[in-house]
């Protein structure tokens, strides 16, 4: 383990470039006497991003069928959604749409036949690939797919969710 400590004779500036080079993880640096709590909140910039903890995620909306975003990566973003009944008939001309069952169960129909999800699995739909998405009791899923796809993809509906909103 890399460890940086920090006192106050080392300048913000130079304390960002030494992470920066290194890379360096929150718990690798260790404050000494003058060091002040801005270092810190500027390491975390650097280092990435606070855990993310899906259970506290999903209990902090009811809403069903509107996905909201819980973090990115790359061009990508994960989404967590409660589904249940029907979803419209559509499809995404120009992605793939990752489908993770984190509870409950669900089935994803085609126009030749469909996929039982239980909590645990996933199934990719490839693009250009009309699917509806269904689930008999409300079933909890998170999407991973790239930042700006549209829920409803081609289908002109009501159900079309608001994009890129954050929990
Ligand atoms: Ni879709």
């Amino acid at each position: 383990m890399t460890m940086l400590r920090i006192n106050n004779a080392v300048t913000a500036n130079v304390f960002l470039d030494m992470a920066l080079e290194r890379g360096l993880a929150l718990d690798s640096i260790e404050l000494l006497a003058g060091a002040t709590v801005e270092y810190i909140d500027s390491v975390r910039e650097v280092s990435g991003m606070d855990k993310v903890n899906l259970r506290e995620k999903l209990s902090s909306f009811s809403e069903q069928w509107s996905p909201k975003v819980i973090a990115e990566m790359n061009d990508y973003q994960f989404k967590l959604v409660k589904i249940e009944g029907e979803f419209v008939w559509h499809e995404h001309d120009d992605t793939d749409e990752a489908f993770i069952v984190i509870e409950g169960s669900m089935r994803i129909e085609f126009e030749d036949g469909s996929v039982e999800l239980d909590e645990g699995e996933m199934y990719v739909v490839p693009k250009g690939v009309r699917h509806k998405p269904c689930a008999d009791t409300e079933c909890k899923v998170m999407l991973v797919e790239p930042k700006g796809v549209v829920n409803t993809g081609d289908a002109d509906s009501e159900l079309t969710a608001p994009n890129d909103e954050w929990i």
